[in-house]
């Protein structure tokens, strides 16, 4: 018997589904009785060159044609986006039709309504490919590590920035040039502002974080800072002092009270996320039963991507076989874990500073870090052009308010330019 799917949108990841399906279709009929075939695909242009041979009439510019379609068990959403994502969604949900989306921004935005809308119909909805492309997250934290209360997500969840931020450590290229990059090889978009800026990277840490601390999260619980500010220096001085820059998606569950940040961190070299480079995502889960776990990967691209769709499709298919529905019972509890900054939390500390290169003035900084019972792990100063020298202090271990106090008391003394400070990360907690 066959299963048909309706597919909104066709493009990147889309295009990769519909040949993934036909090269799985067999195998799924053997294990289920049960055969997947994308059935309409919703596009804008139909004439556009897509890598993928169509069957005659499979392409619609109407949505109705799949929303509509009483056969049509299956809708997998491709598009992306907010609208008219959401609506086709919500449609195709209240039409008791079970979906797949890969759409982070959607799941992070306007996860609840969605889920909700799921549940009050009895269908499913499946978002594997929105974290992590083909690394498997979600099934893991909502399945196989559900007996754990899980304690710490810490991830390399956008590519982008990875490969920004790993050119510029071994190329020594500066951000700009990396980013021409990027989006030269086609990794970052024309206007890059959601990954470079942390947004993308925020969105799936919601995701993430819902589900593994069973509640909802918002957009807004999360503290978000890009890296267009990190410069080749501080590429080159962290690297001098042992560590690399990582835009770090870090998640913390402490007896009911999250703490939620993305910022640009520094690693120490010997930690296992040290050494994701390019587009590769990693993520660092830490369970009370497992402990230690690292999912490493492809993040994004059309066949990775159509991996974990396609995954899902297969699970919904394996579903009507059972005539079960997979939940997410965070979304429907309503529960709200209170969302906090950790500010008594211990990290070591990188400031990167400008001051006049003049006698006295290191003995300033010097004794200011004293005053303020602030050990320093290491110094470094630099020359450089217009009688300014360059300094960098790694903290040892304070917590994140007093880093907050030295970086006020520094940015009010004369001669003095704070320029940057990132959190270092511990190599074991
Ligand atoms: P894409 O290449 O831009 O494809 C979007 C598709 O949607 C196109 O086929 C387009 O049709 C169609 N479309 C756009 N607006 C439409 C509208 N109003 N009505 C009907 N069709 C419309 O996007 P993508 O890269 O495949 O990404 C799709 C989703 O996967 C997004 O949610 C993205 O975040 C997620 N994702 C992507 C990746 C990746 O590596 N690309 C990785 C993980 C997750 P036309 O082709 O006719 O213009
Ligand atoms: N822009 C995303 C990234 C694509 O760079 O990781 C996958 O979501």
């Amino acid at each position: 018997m066959q299963i048909p799917i309706g597919l909104l949108g066709c493009g990147t990841v889309g295009a990769g589904v519909v040949s993934l399906v036909r090269r799985r279709a067999d195998r799924v009929a053997n294990m289920t009785g049960l055969r997947p075939v994308i059935q309409k695909i919703l596009v804008r242009d139909l004439h556009k060159d897509r890598g993928v041979h169509f069957e005659h009439e499979q392409l619609t510019t109407s949505a109705e044609d799949i929303l509509g379609d009483p056969d049509i068990q299956i809708v997998v959403e491709t598009i992306g986006g907010i609208e008219p994502a959401r609506t086709y969604i919500l449609e195709a949900l209240a039409r008791k039709k079970h979906v797949v989306t890969a759409n982070k921004d959607l799941i992070a935005l306007h996860g609840p309504e969605i889920l909700q809308t799921a549940a009050a119909n009895g269908v499913s909805i499946l978002f594997e490919a929105s974290v992590g492309g083909a690394i498997p997250l979600l099934g893991p934290l909502q399945e196989n590590l559900t007996a754990n209360e899980v304690t710490d997500l810490k991830g390399i969840i956008n590519g982008t920035t990875n490969f920004i931020l790993s050119k510029m450590t071994e190329e020594g290229l500066d951000f700009d040039e990396a980013l021409a990059l990027a989006q030269e090889l086609g990794y970052a978009e024309a206007d890059p502002s959601s990954d470079v800026d942390g947004l993308d990277a925020a969105r799936k840490l919601v995701i993430l974080a819902s589900i593994a601390f069973h509640t909802e999260v918002h957009l807004s619980d999360v503290r978000v800072e890009g890296i267009r500010h990190v410069t080749a220096s501080d590429v080159r001085y962290a690297d001098e002092a042992g560590y690399v820059i990582k835009l770090l998606a870090d998640g913390r569950d402490r007896n009911g009270r999250l703490s939620l940040s993305v910022r640009p961190t520094l690693i120490p070299k010997s930690h296992p996320l040290a050494h994701v480079s390019d587009a590769f995502n990693a993520l660092f889960v830490r369970g009370d039963a497992a402990g230690d776990l690292m999912f490493f990967g492809r993040g994004a691209g059309r066949m990775p991507t159509a991996s974990a769709v396609v995954g899902d499709i297969i699970a919904l298919v394996r579903n009507l076989k059972l005539g079960v529905v997979t939940s997410w019972p965070y979304a429907l509890a309503g529960s709200r874990k209170p969302v906090v900054d950790f500010e008594d939390d211990l990290y070591k500390f990188y400031f990167r500073l400008m001051a006049a290169d003049q006698p006295g003035v290191f003995a300033q900084v010097a004794h200011l870090f004293g005053e303020l019972r602030v050990s320093m792990e290491t110094v470094l100063q630099k020359r450089v052009a217009g009688g300014q020298a360059e300094i960098v202090i790694v903290s040892h271990e304070i917590p994140g308010k007093l880093a907050h106090e030295v970086a006020t008391r520094l940015r009010s003394m004369p001669n003095i330019a704070v320029e940057a400070v990132m959190p270092v990360e511990p190599v074991n907690e």
